[in-house]
């Protein structure tokens, strides 16, 4: 990728997509002509699991079938502008469809599928621990059903994707950091995050035997500290928590000491690890997706901002600590996270290139182009 510091915000994800259809050309290949179904595609992720399809087809031209994609999502904090700008895609079909409930019985057959609808964001995933249990658990359960009934009726698919979290491994004692696939975890079933961690283990539960018991290609990505294009403002989490502040223009309040670690994986690079998972990854496996190195605590990344939003956006503020109003803000906080990635480079060919300053500066540049966001 090339220096970022003159793009337009259109050229980030422009350049993004060139790159990941670059990392996934054969994954791409192999879905040529295919049906894929996404789940939660209007959020975060979907952001480029949609466009790079999209930015894929239209290069491809004549010389290949078009990938069609039917994003199945709730909308339940509207449709993002983004994605409105995509209706009337001839390869994208956006249906109204909360995953709790049963699959419309005129689906058709979907040869991958990829469920990813959940709520995602800790400060809003406290907020409805019941329907975050039930998007990854009893919606998850659904679309297993469909994948058997499909095989029964001689329409196996090809490849289904469950998106698990790097929290399944909740706060690693220190002798597994960095966490292998092999770590079972050290995860609380009561907590204020369990809604999800526990959710996010017995989904990859219900995976592995589905994928044991009736020979499904099933597999579940775990993924480690995503950000980059896509990751509304209003998200709550901590990247696009400082861009707000900067773009504001206000000092960046820190809610934490600023001490825990994490590892962060652009979106580009992530987006096209879950494409390979689902693709190439071997059934009823789990695959670590994110970065190795630079593990960063929060004041470190903070400032990595700071200096980038002074070339971007002119920015003077500076980092400030404050107590979070959620008492629970920090209950089962990991302190470290980062990833062992061996078995997704073995397996698939994963190989994520963007450095963290890159992909700060490039997501800089992306949010103050996309300063308004709908509550995530
Ligand atoms: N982004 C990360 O760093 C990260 C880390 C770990 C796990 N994940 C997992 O990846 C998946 C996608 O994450 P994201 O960052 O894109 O999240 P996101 O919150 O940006 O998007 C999730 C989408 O799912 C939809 N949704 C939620 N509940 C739904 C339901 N019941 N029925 C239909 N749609 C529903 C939402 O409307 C939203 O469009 C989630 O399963 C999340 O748990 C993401």
């Amino acid at each position: 990728m090339s220096n970022a510091a003159m793009m337009t915000a259109e050229q980030v994800v422009t350049g993004d997509l060139e790159y990941m259809a670059g990392c996934l050309r054969d994954e791409f290949r192999q879905m040529a002509g295919k049906r894929i179904l996404l789940t939660g595609g209007a959020g975060f992720l979907g952001h480029y699991f949609v466009q790079s399809i999209l930015h894929w087809n239209k290069a491809a031209g004549s010389h290949a079938d078009p990938i069609r994609l039917a994003v199945f999502d709730n909308f339940s904090r509207g449709m993002p502008a983004w994605l409105t700008r995509l209706t009337g895609n001839p390869a994208l079909t956006l249906v109204r469809h909360d995953i709790r409930n049963p699959l419309p019985a005129d689906m058709g057959h979907f040869d991958y599928i990829i469920h990813a609808a959940s709520i995602a964001s800790p400060t809003y995933y406290r907020r409805d621990p019941i329907a975050t249990m039930d998007a990854n658990v009893n919606g998850l359960r659904v679309l297993l059903e469909y994948a058997k009934q499909e095989q029964e009726a001689g329409r196996p698919i090809s490849g289904f994707l469950f998106f698990s979290s790097s929290e399944i491994y909740g706060d690693p004692s220190p002798e597994n950091i960095p966490t292998p696939e092999t770590y079972r975890g050290l995860v609380s079933c009561t907590g204020p995050r369990a809604c999800y961690d526990e959710a996010k283990r017995y989904g990859e539960t219900l995976c592995v035997n589905f994928a044991q018991q009736y020979k499904l290609p099933i597999k579940s990505a775990r993924p480690f500290n995503n950000y980059g294009p896509g990751l509304k403002i209003t998200d709550r989490r901590v990247i696009p928590d400082f861009a707000k502040d900067i773009l504001a223009g206000r000092d960046i309040v820190m809610l934490s000491d600023g001490t825990p670690k994490r590892t962060f994986c652009y979106a580009a690079d992530a987006v096209s690890g879950y494409y390979k998972v689902l693709v190439k990854g071997h059934p009823g496996e789990a695959y670590n997706i994110g970065v190795e190195t630079p593990e960063v605590q929060m004041a470190e990344l903070a400032e990595r901002l700071v200096g980038f939003a002074r070339d971007i956006v002119g920015y003077r503020g500076k980092v400030v600590r404050k107590t979070s109003q959620d008492g629970d803000y920090l209950i089962d906080n990991p302190n470290r996270r980062c990833p062992i990635i061996l078995k997704a480079r073995e397996h698939l060919g994963y190989n994520p290139t963007v450095t963290l300053d890159e992909g700060l500066r490039r997501s800089m540049i992306w949010y103050s182009g996309n300063r308004e966001a709908e509550d995530s």
